[in-house]
């Protein structure tokens, strides 16, 4: 139940950034970040919605590596940063990091492949990953959540669509949420979002108001 409040949490984060912190005092396991390589100049760090073009290798505990970006050739990879594209590990580690930065993450397995595991990865297995950024990119910033959003494809939204994204995000991860947490988070959305205050956001307001995190 705590994680599937983080997980909606970090959901609603990514797509409103705002300062909703009802859920952000609950304890977890964390990402042990090493920096490994930092490099001299850094003209911007990593936000949620950026793509990252990374190497990777992952390690098990006793050392074996599982995979490398790099085996065969491989060339770096596009990774959206803060959508669990992959791993929840590398949503939290890969943060405000640098362009030429090298870390090492050591992710538990909660914010790993968990109690299943997956493939060659067995249950309960805390992986490290050595990552190395070469490039950030501005994201398409939460485009599709908008459109997702727009449910009568205004390009705004209302507090009615706001409101039912919410509860479908909630539905998803199977918290319960009564009507009144419900308008008080919409609220919340719209005193943070909504920034001319005609009731609506727009895709202008959605998109750039929390462009720099
Ligand atoms: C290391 O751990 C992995 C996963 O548990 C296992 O598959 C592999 O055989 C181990 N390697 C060695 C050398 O023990
Ligand atoms: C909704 O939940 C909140 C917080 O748990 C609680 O304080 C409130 O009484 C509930 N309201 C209704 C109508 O159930």
């Amino acid at each position: 139940m705590l994680s599937k409040c983080l997980n909606v949490y970090r959901a609603l984060i990514f797509t409103f950034v705002l300062g909703y912190t009802s859920c952000a005092l609950i304890p977890e396991p964390e990402v042990k970040i090493d920096v490994l390589h930092k490099p001299f100049l850094c003209h911007r760090k990593t936000k949620l919605g950026d793509r990252l073009l990374i190497h990777y290798a992952g390690f098990f505990e006793n050392g074996t590596m599982f995979h490398s970006s790099r085996e065969n050739n491989g060339e770096a990879v596009w990774f959206t940063l803060g959508i669990k594209e992959s791993l929840i590990g590398w949503d939290r580690g890969l943060r405000e990091m640098c362009a030429g930065e090298k870390r090492k993450l050591i992710i538990p397995p909660t914010l790993a492949y968990g109690k299943e595991g997956r493939g060659k990865i067995p249950p309960e297995s805390t992986l490290t990953f050595e990552i190395e950024l070469f490039e950030i990119k501005h994201g398409p910033r939460s485009h599709d959540s908008f459109q997702e959003m727009d449910l009568n494809d205004d390009w705004k939204l209302s507090r009615r669509e706001v409101k039912d994204y919410l509860r479908r995000e909630f539905d998803k991860y199977g918290v319960a949420q009564n009507d009144t947490q419900q308008e008080s988070m919409v609220n919340d959305i719209f005193t943070n979002e909504d920034e001319d205050e005609d009731g609506y956001i727009s895709a202008r307001e959605f998109t750039y108001k929390h462009d720099e995190l």
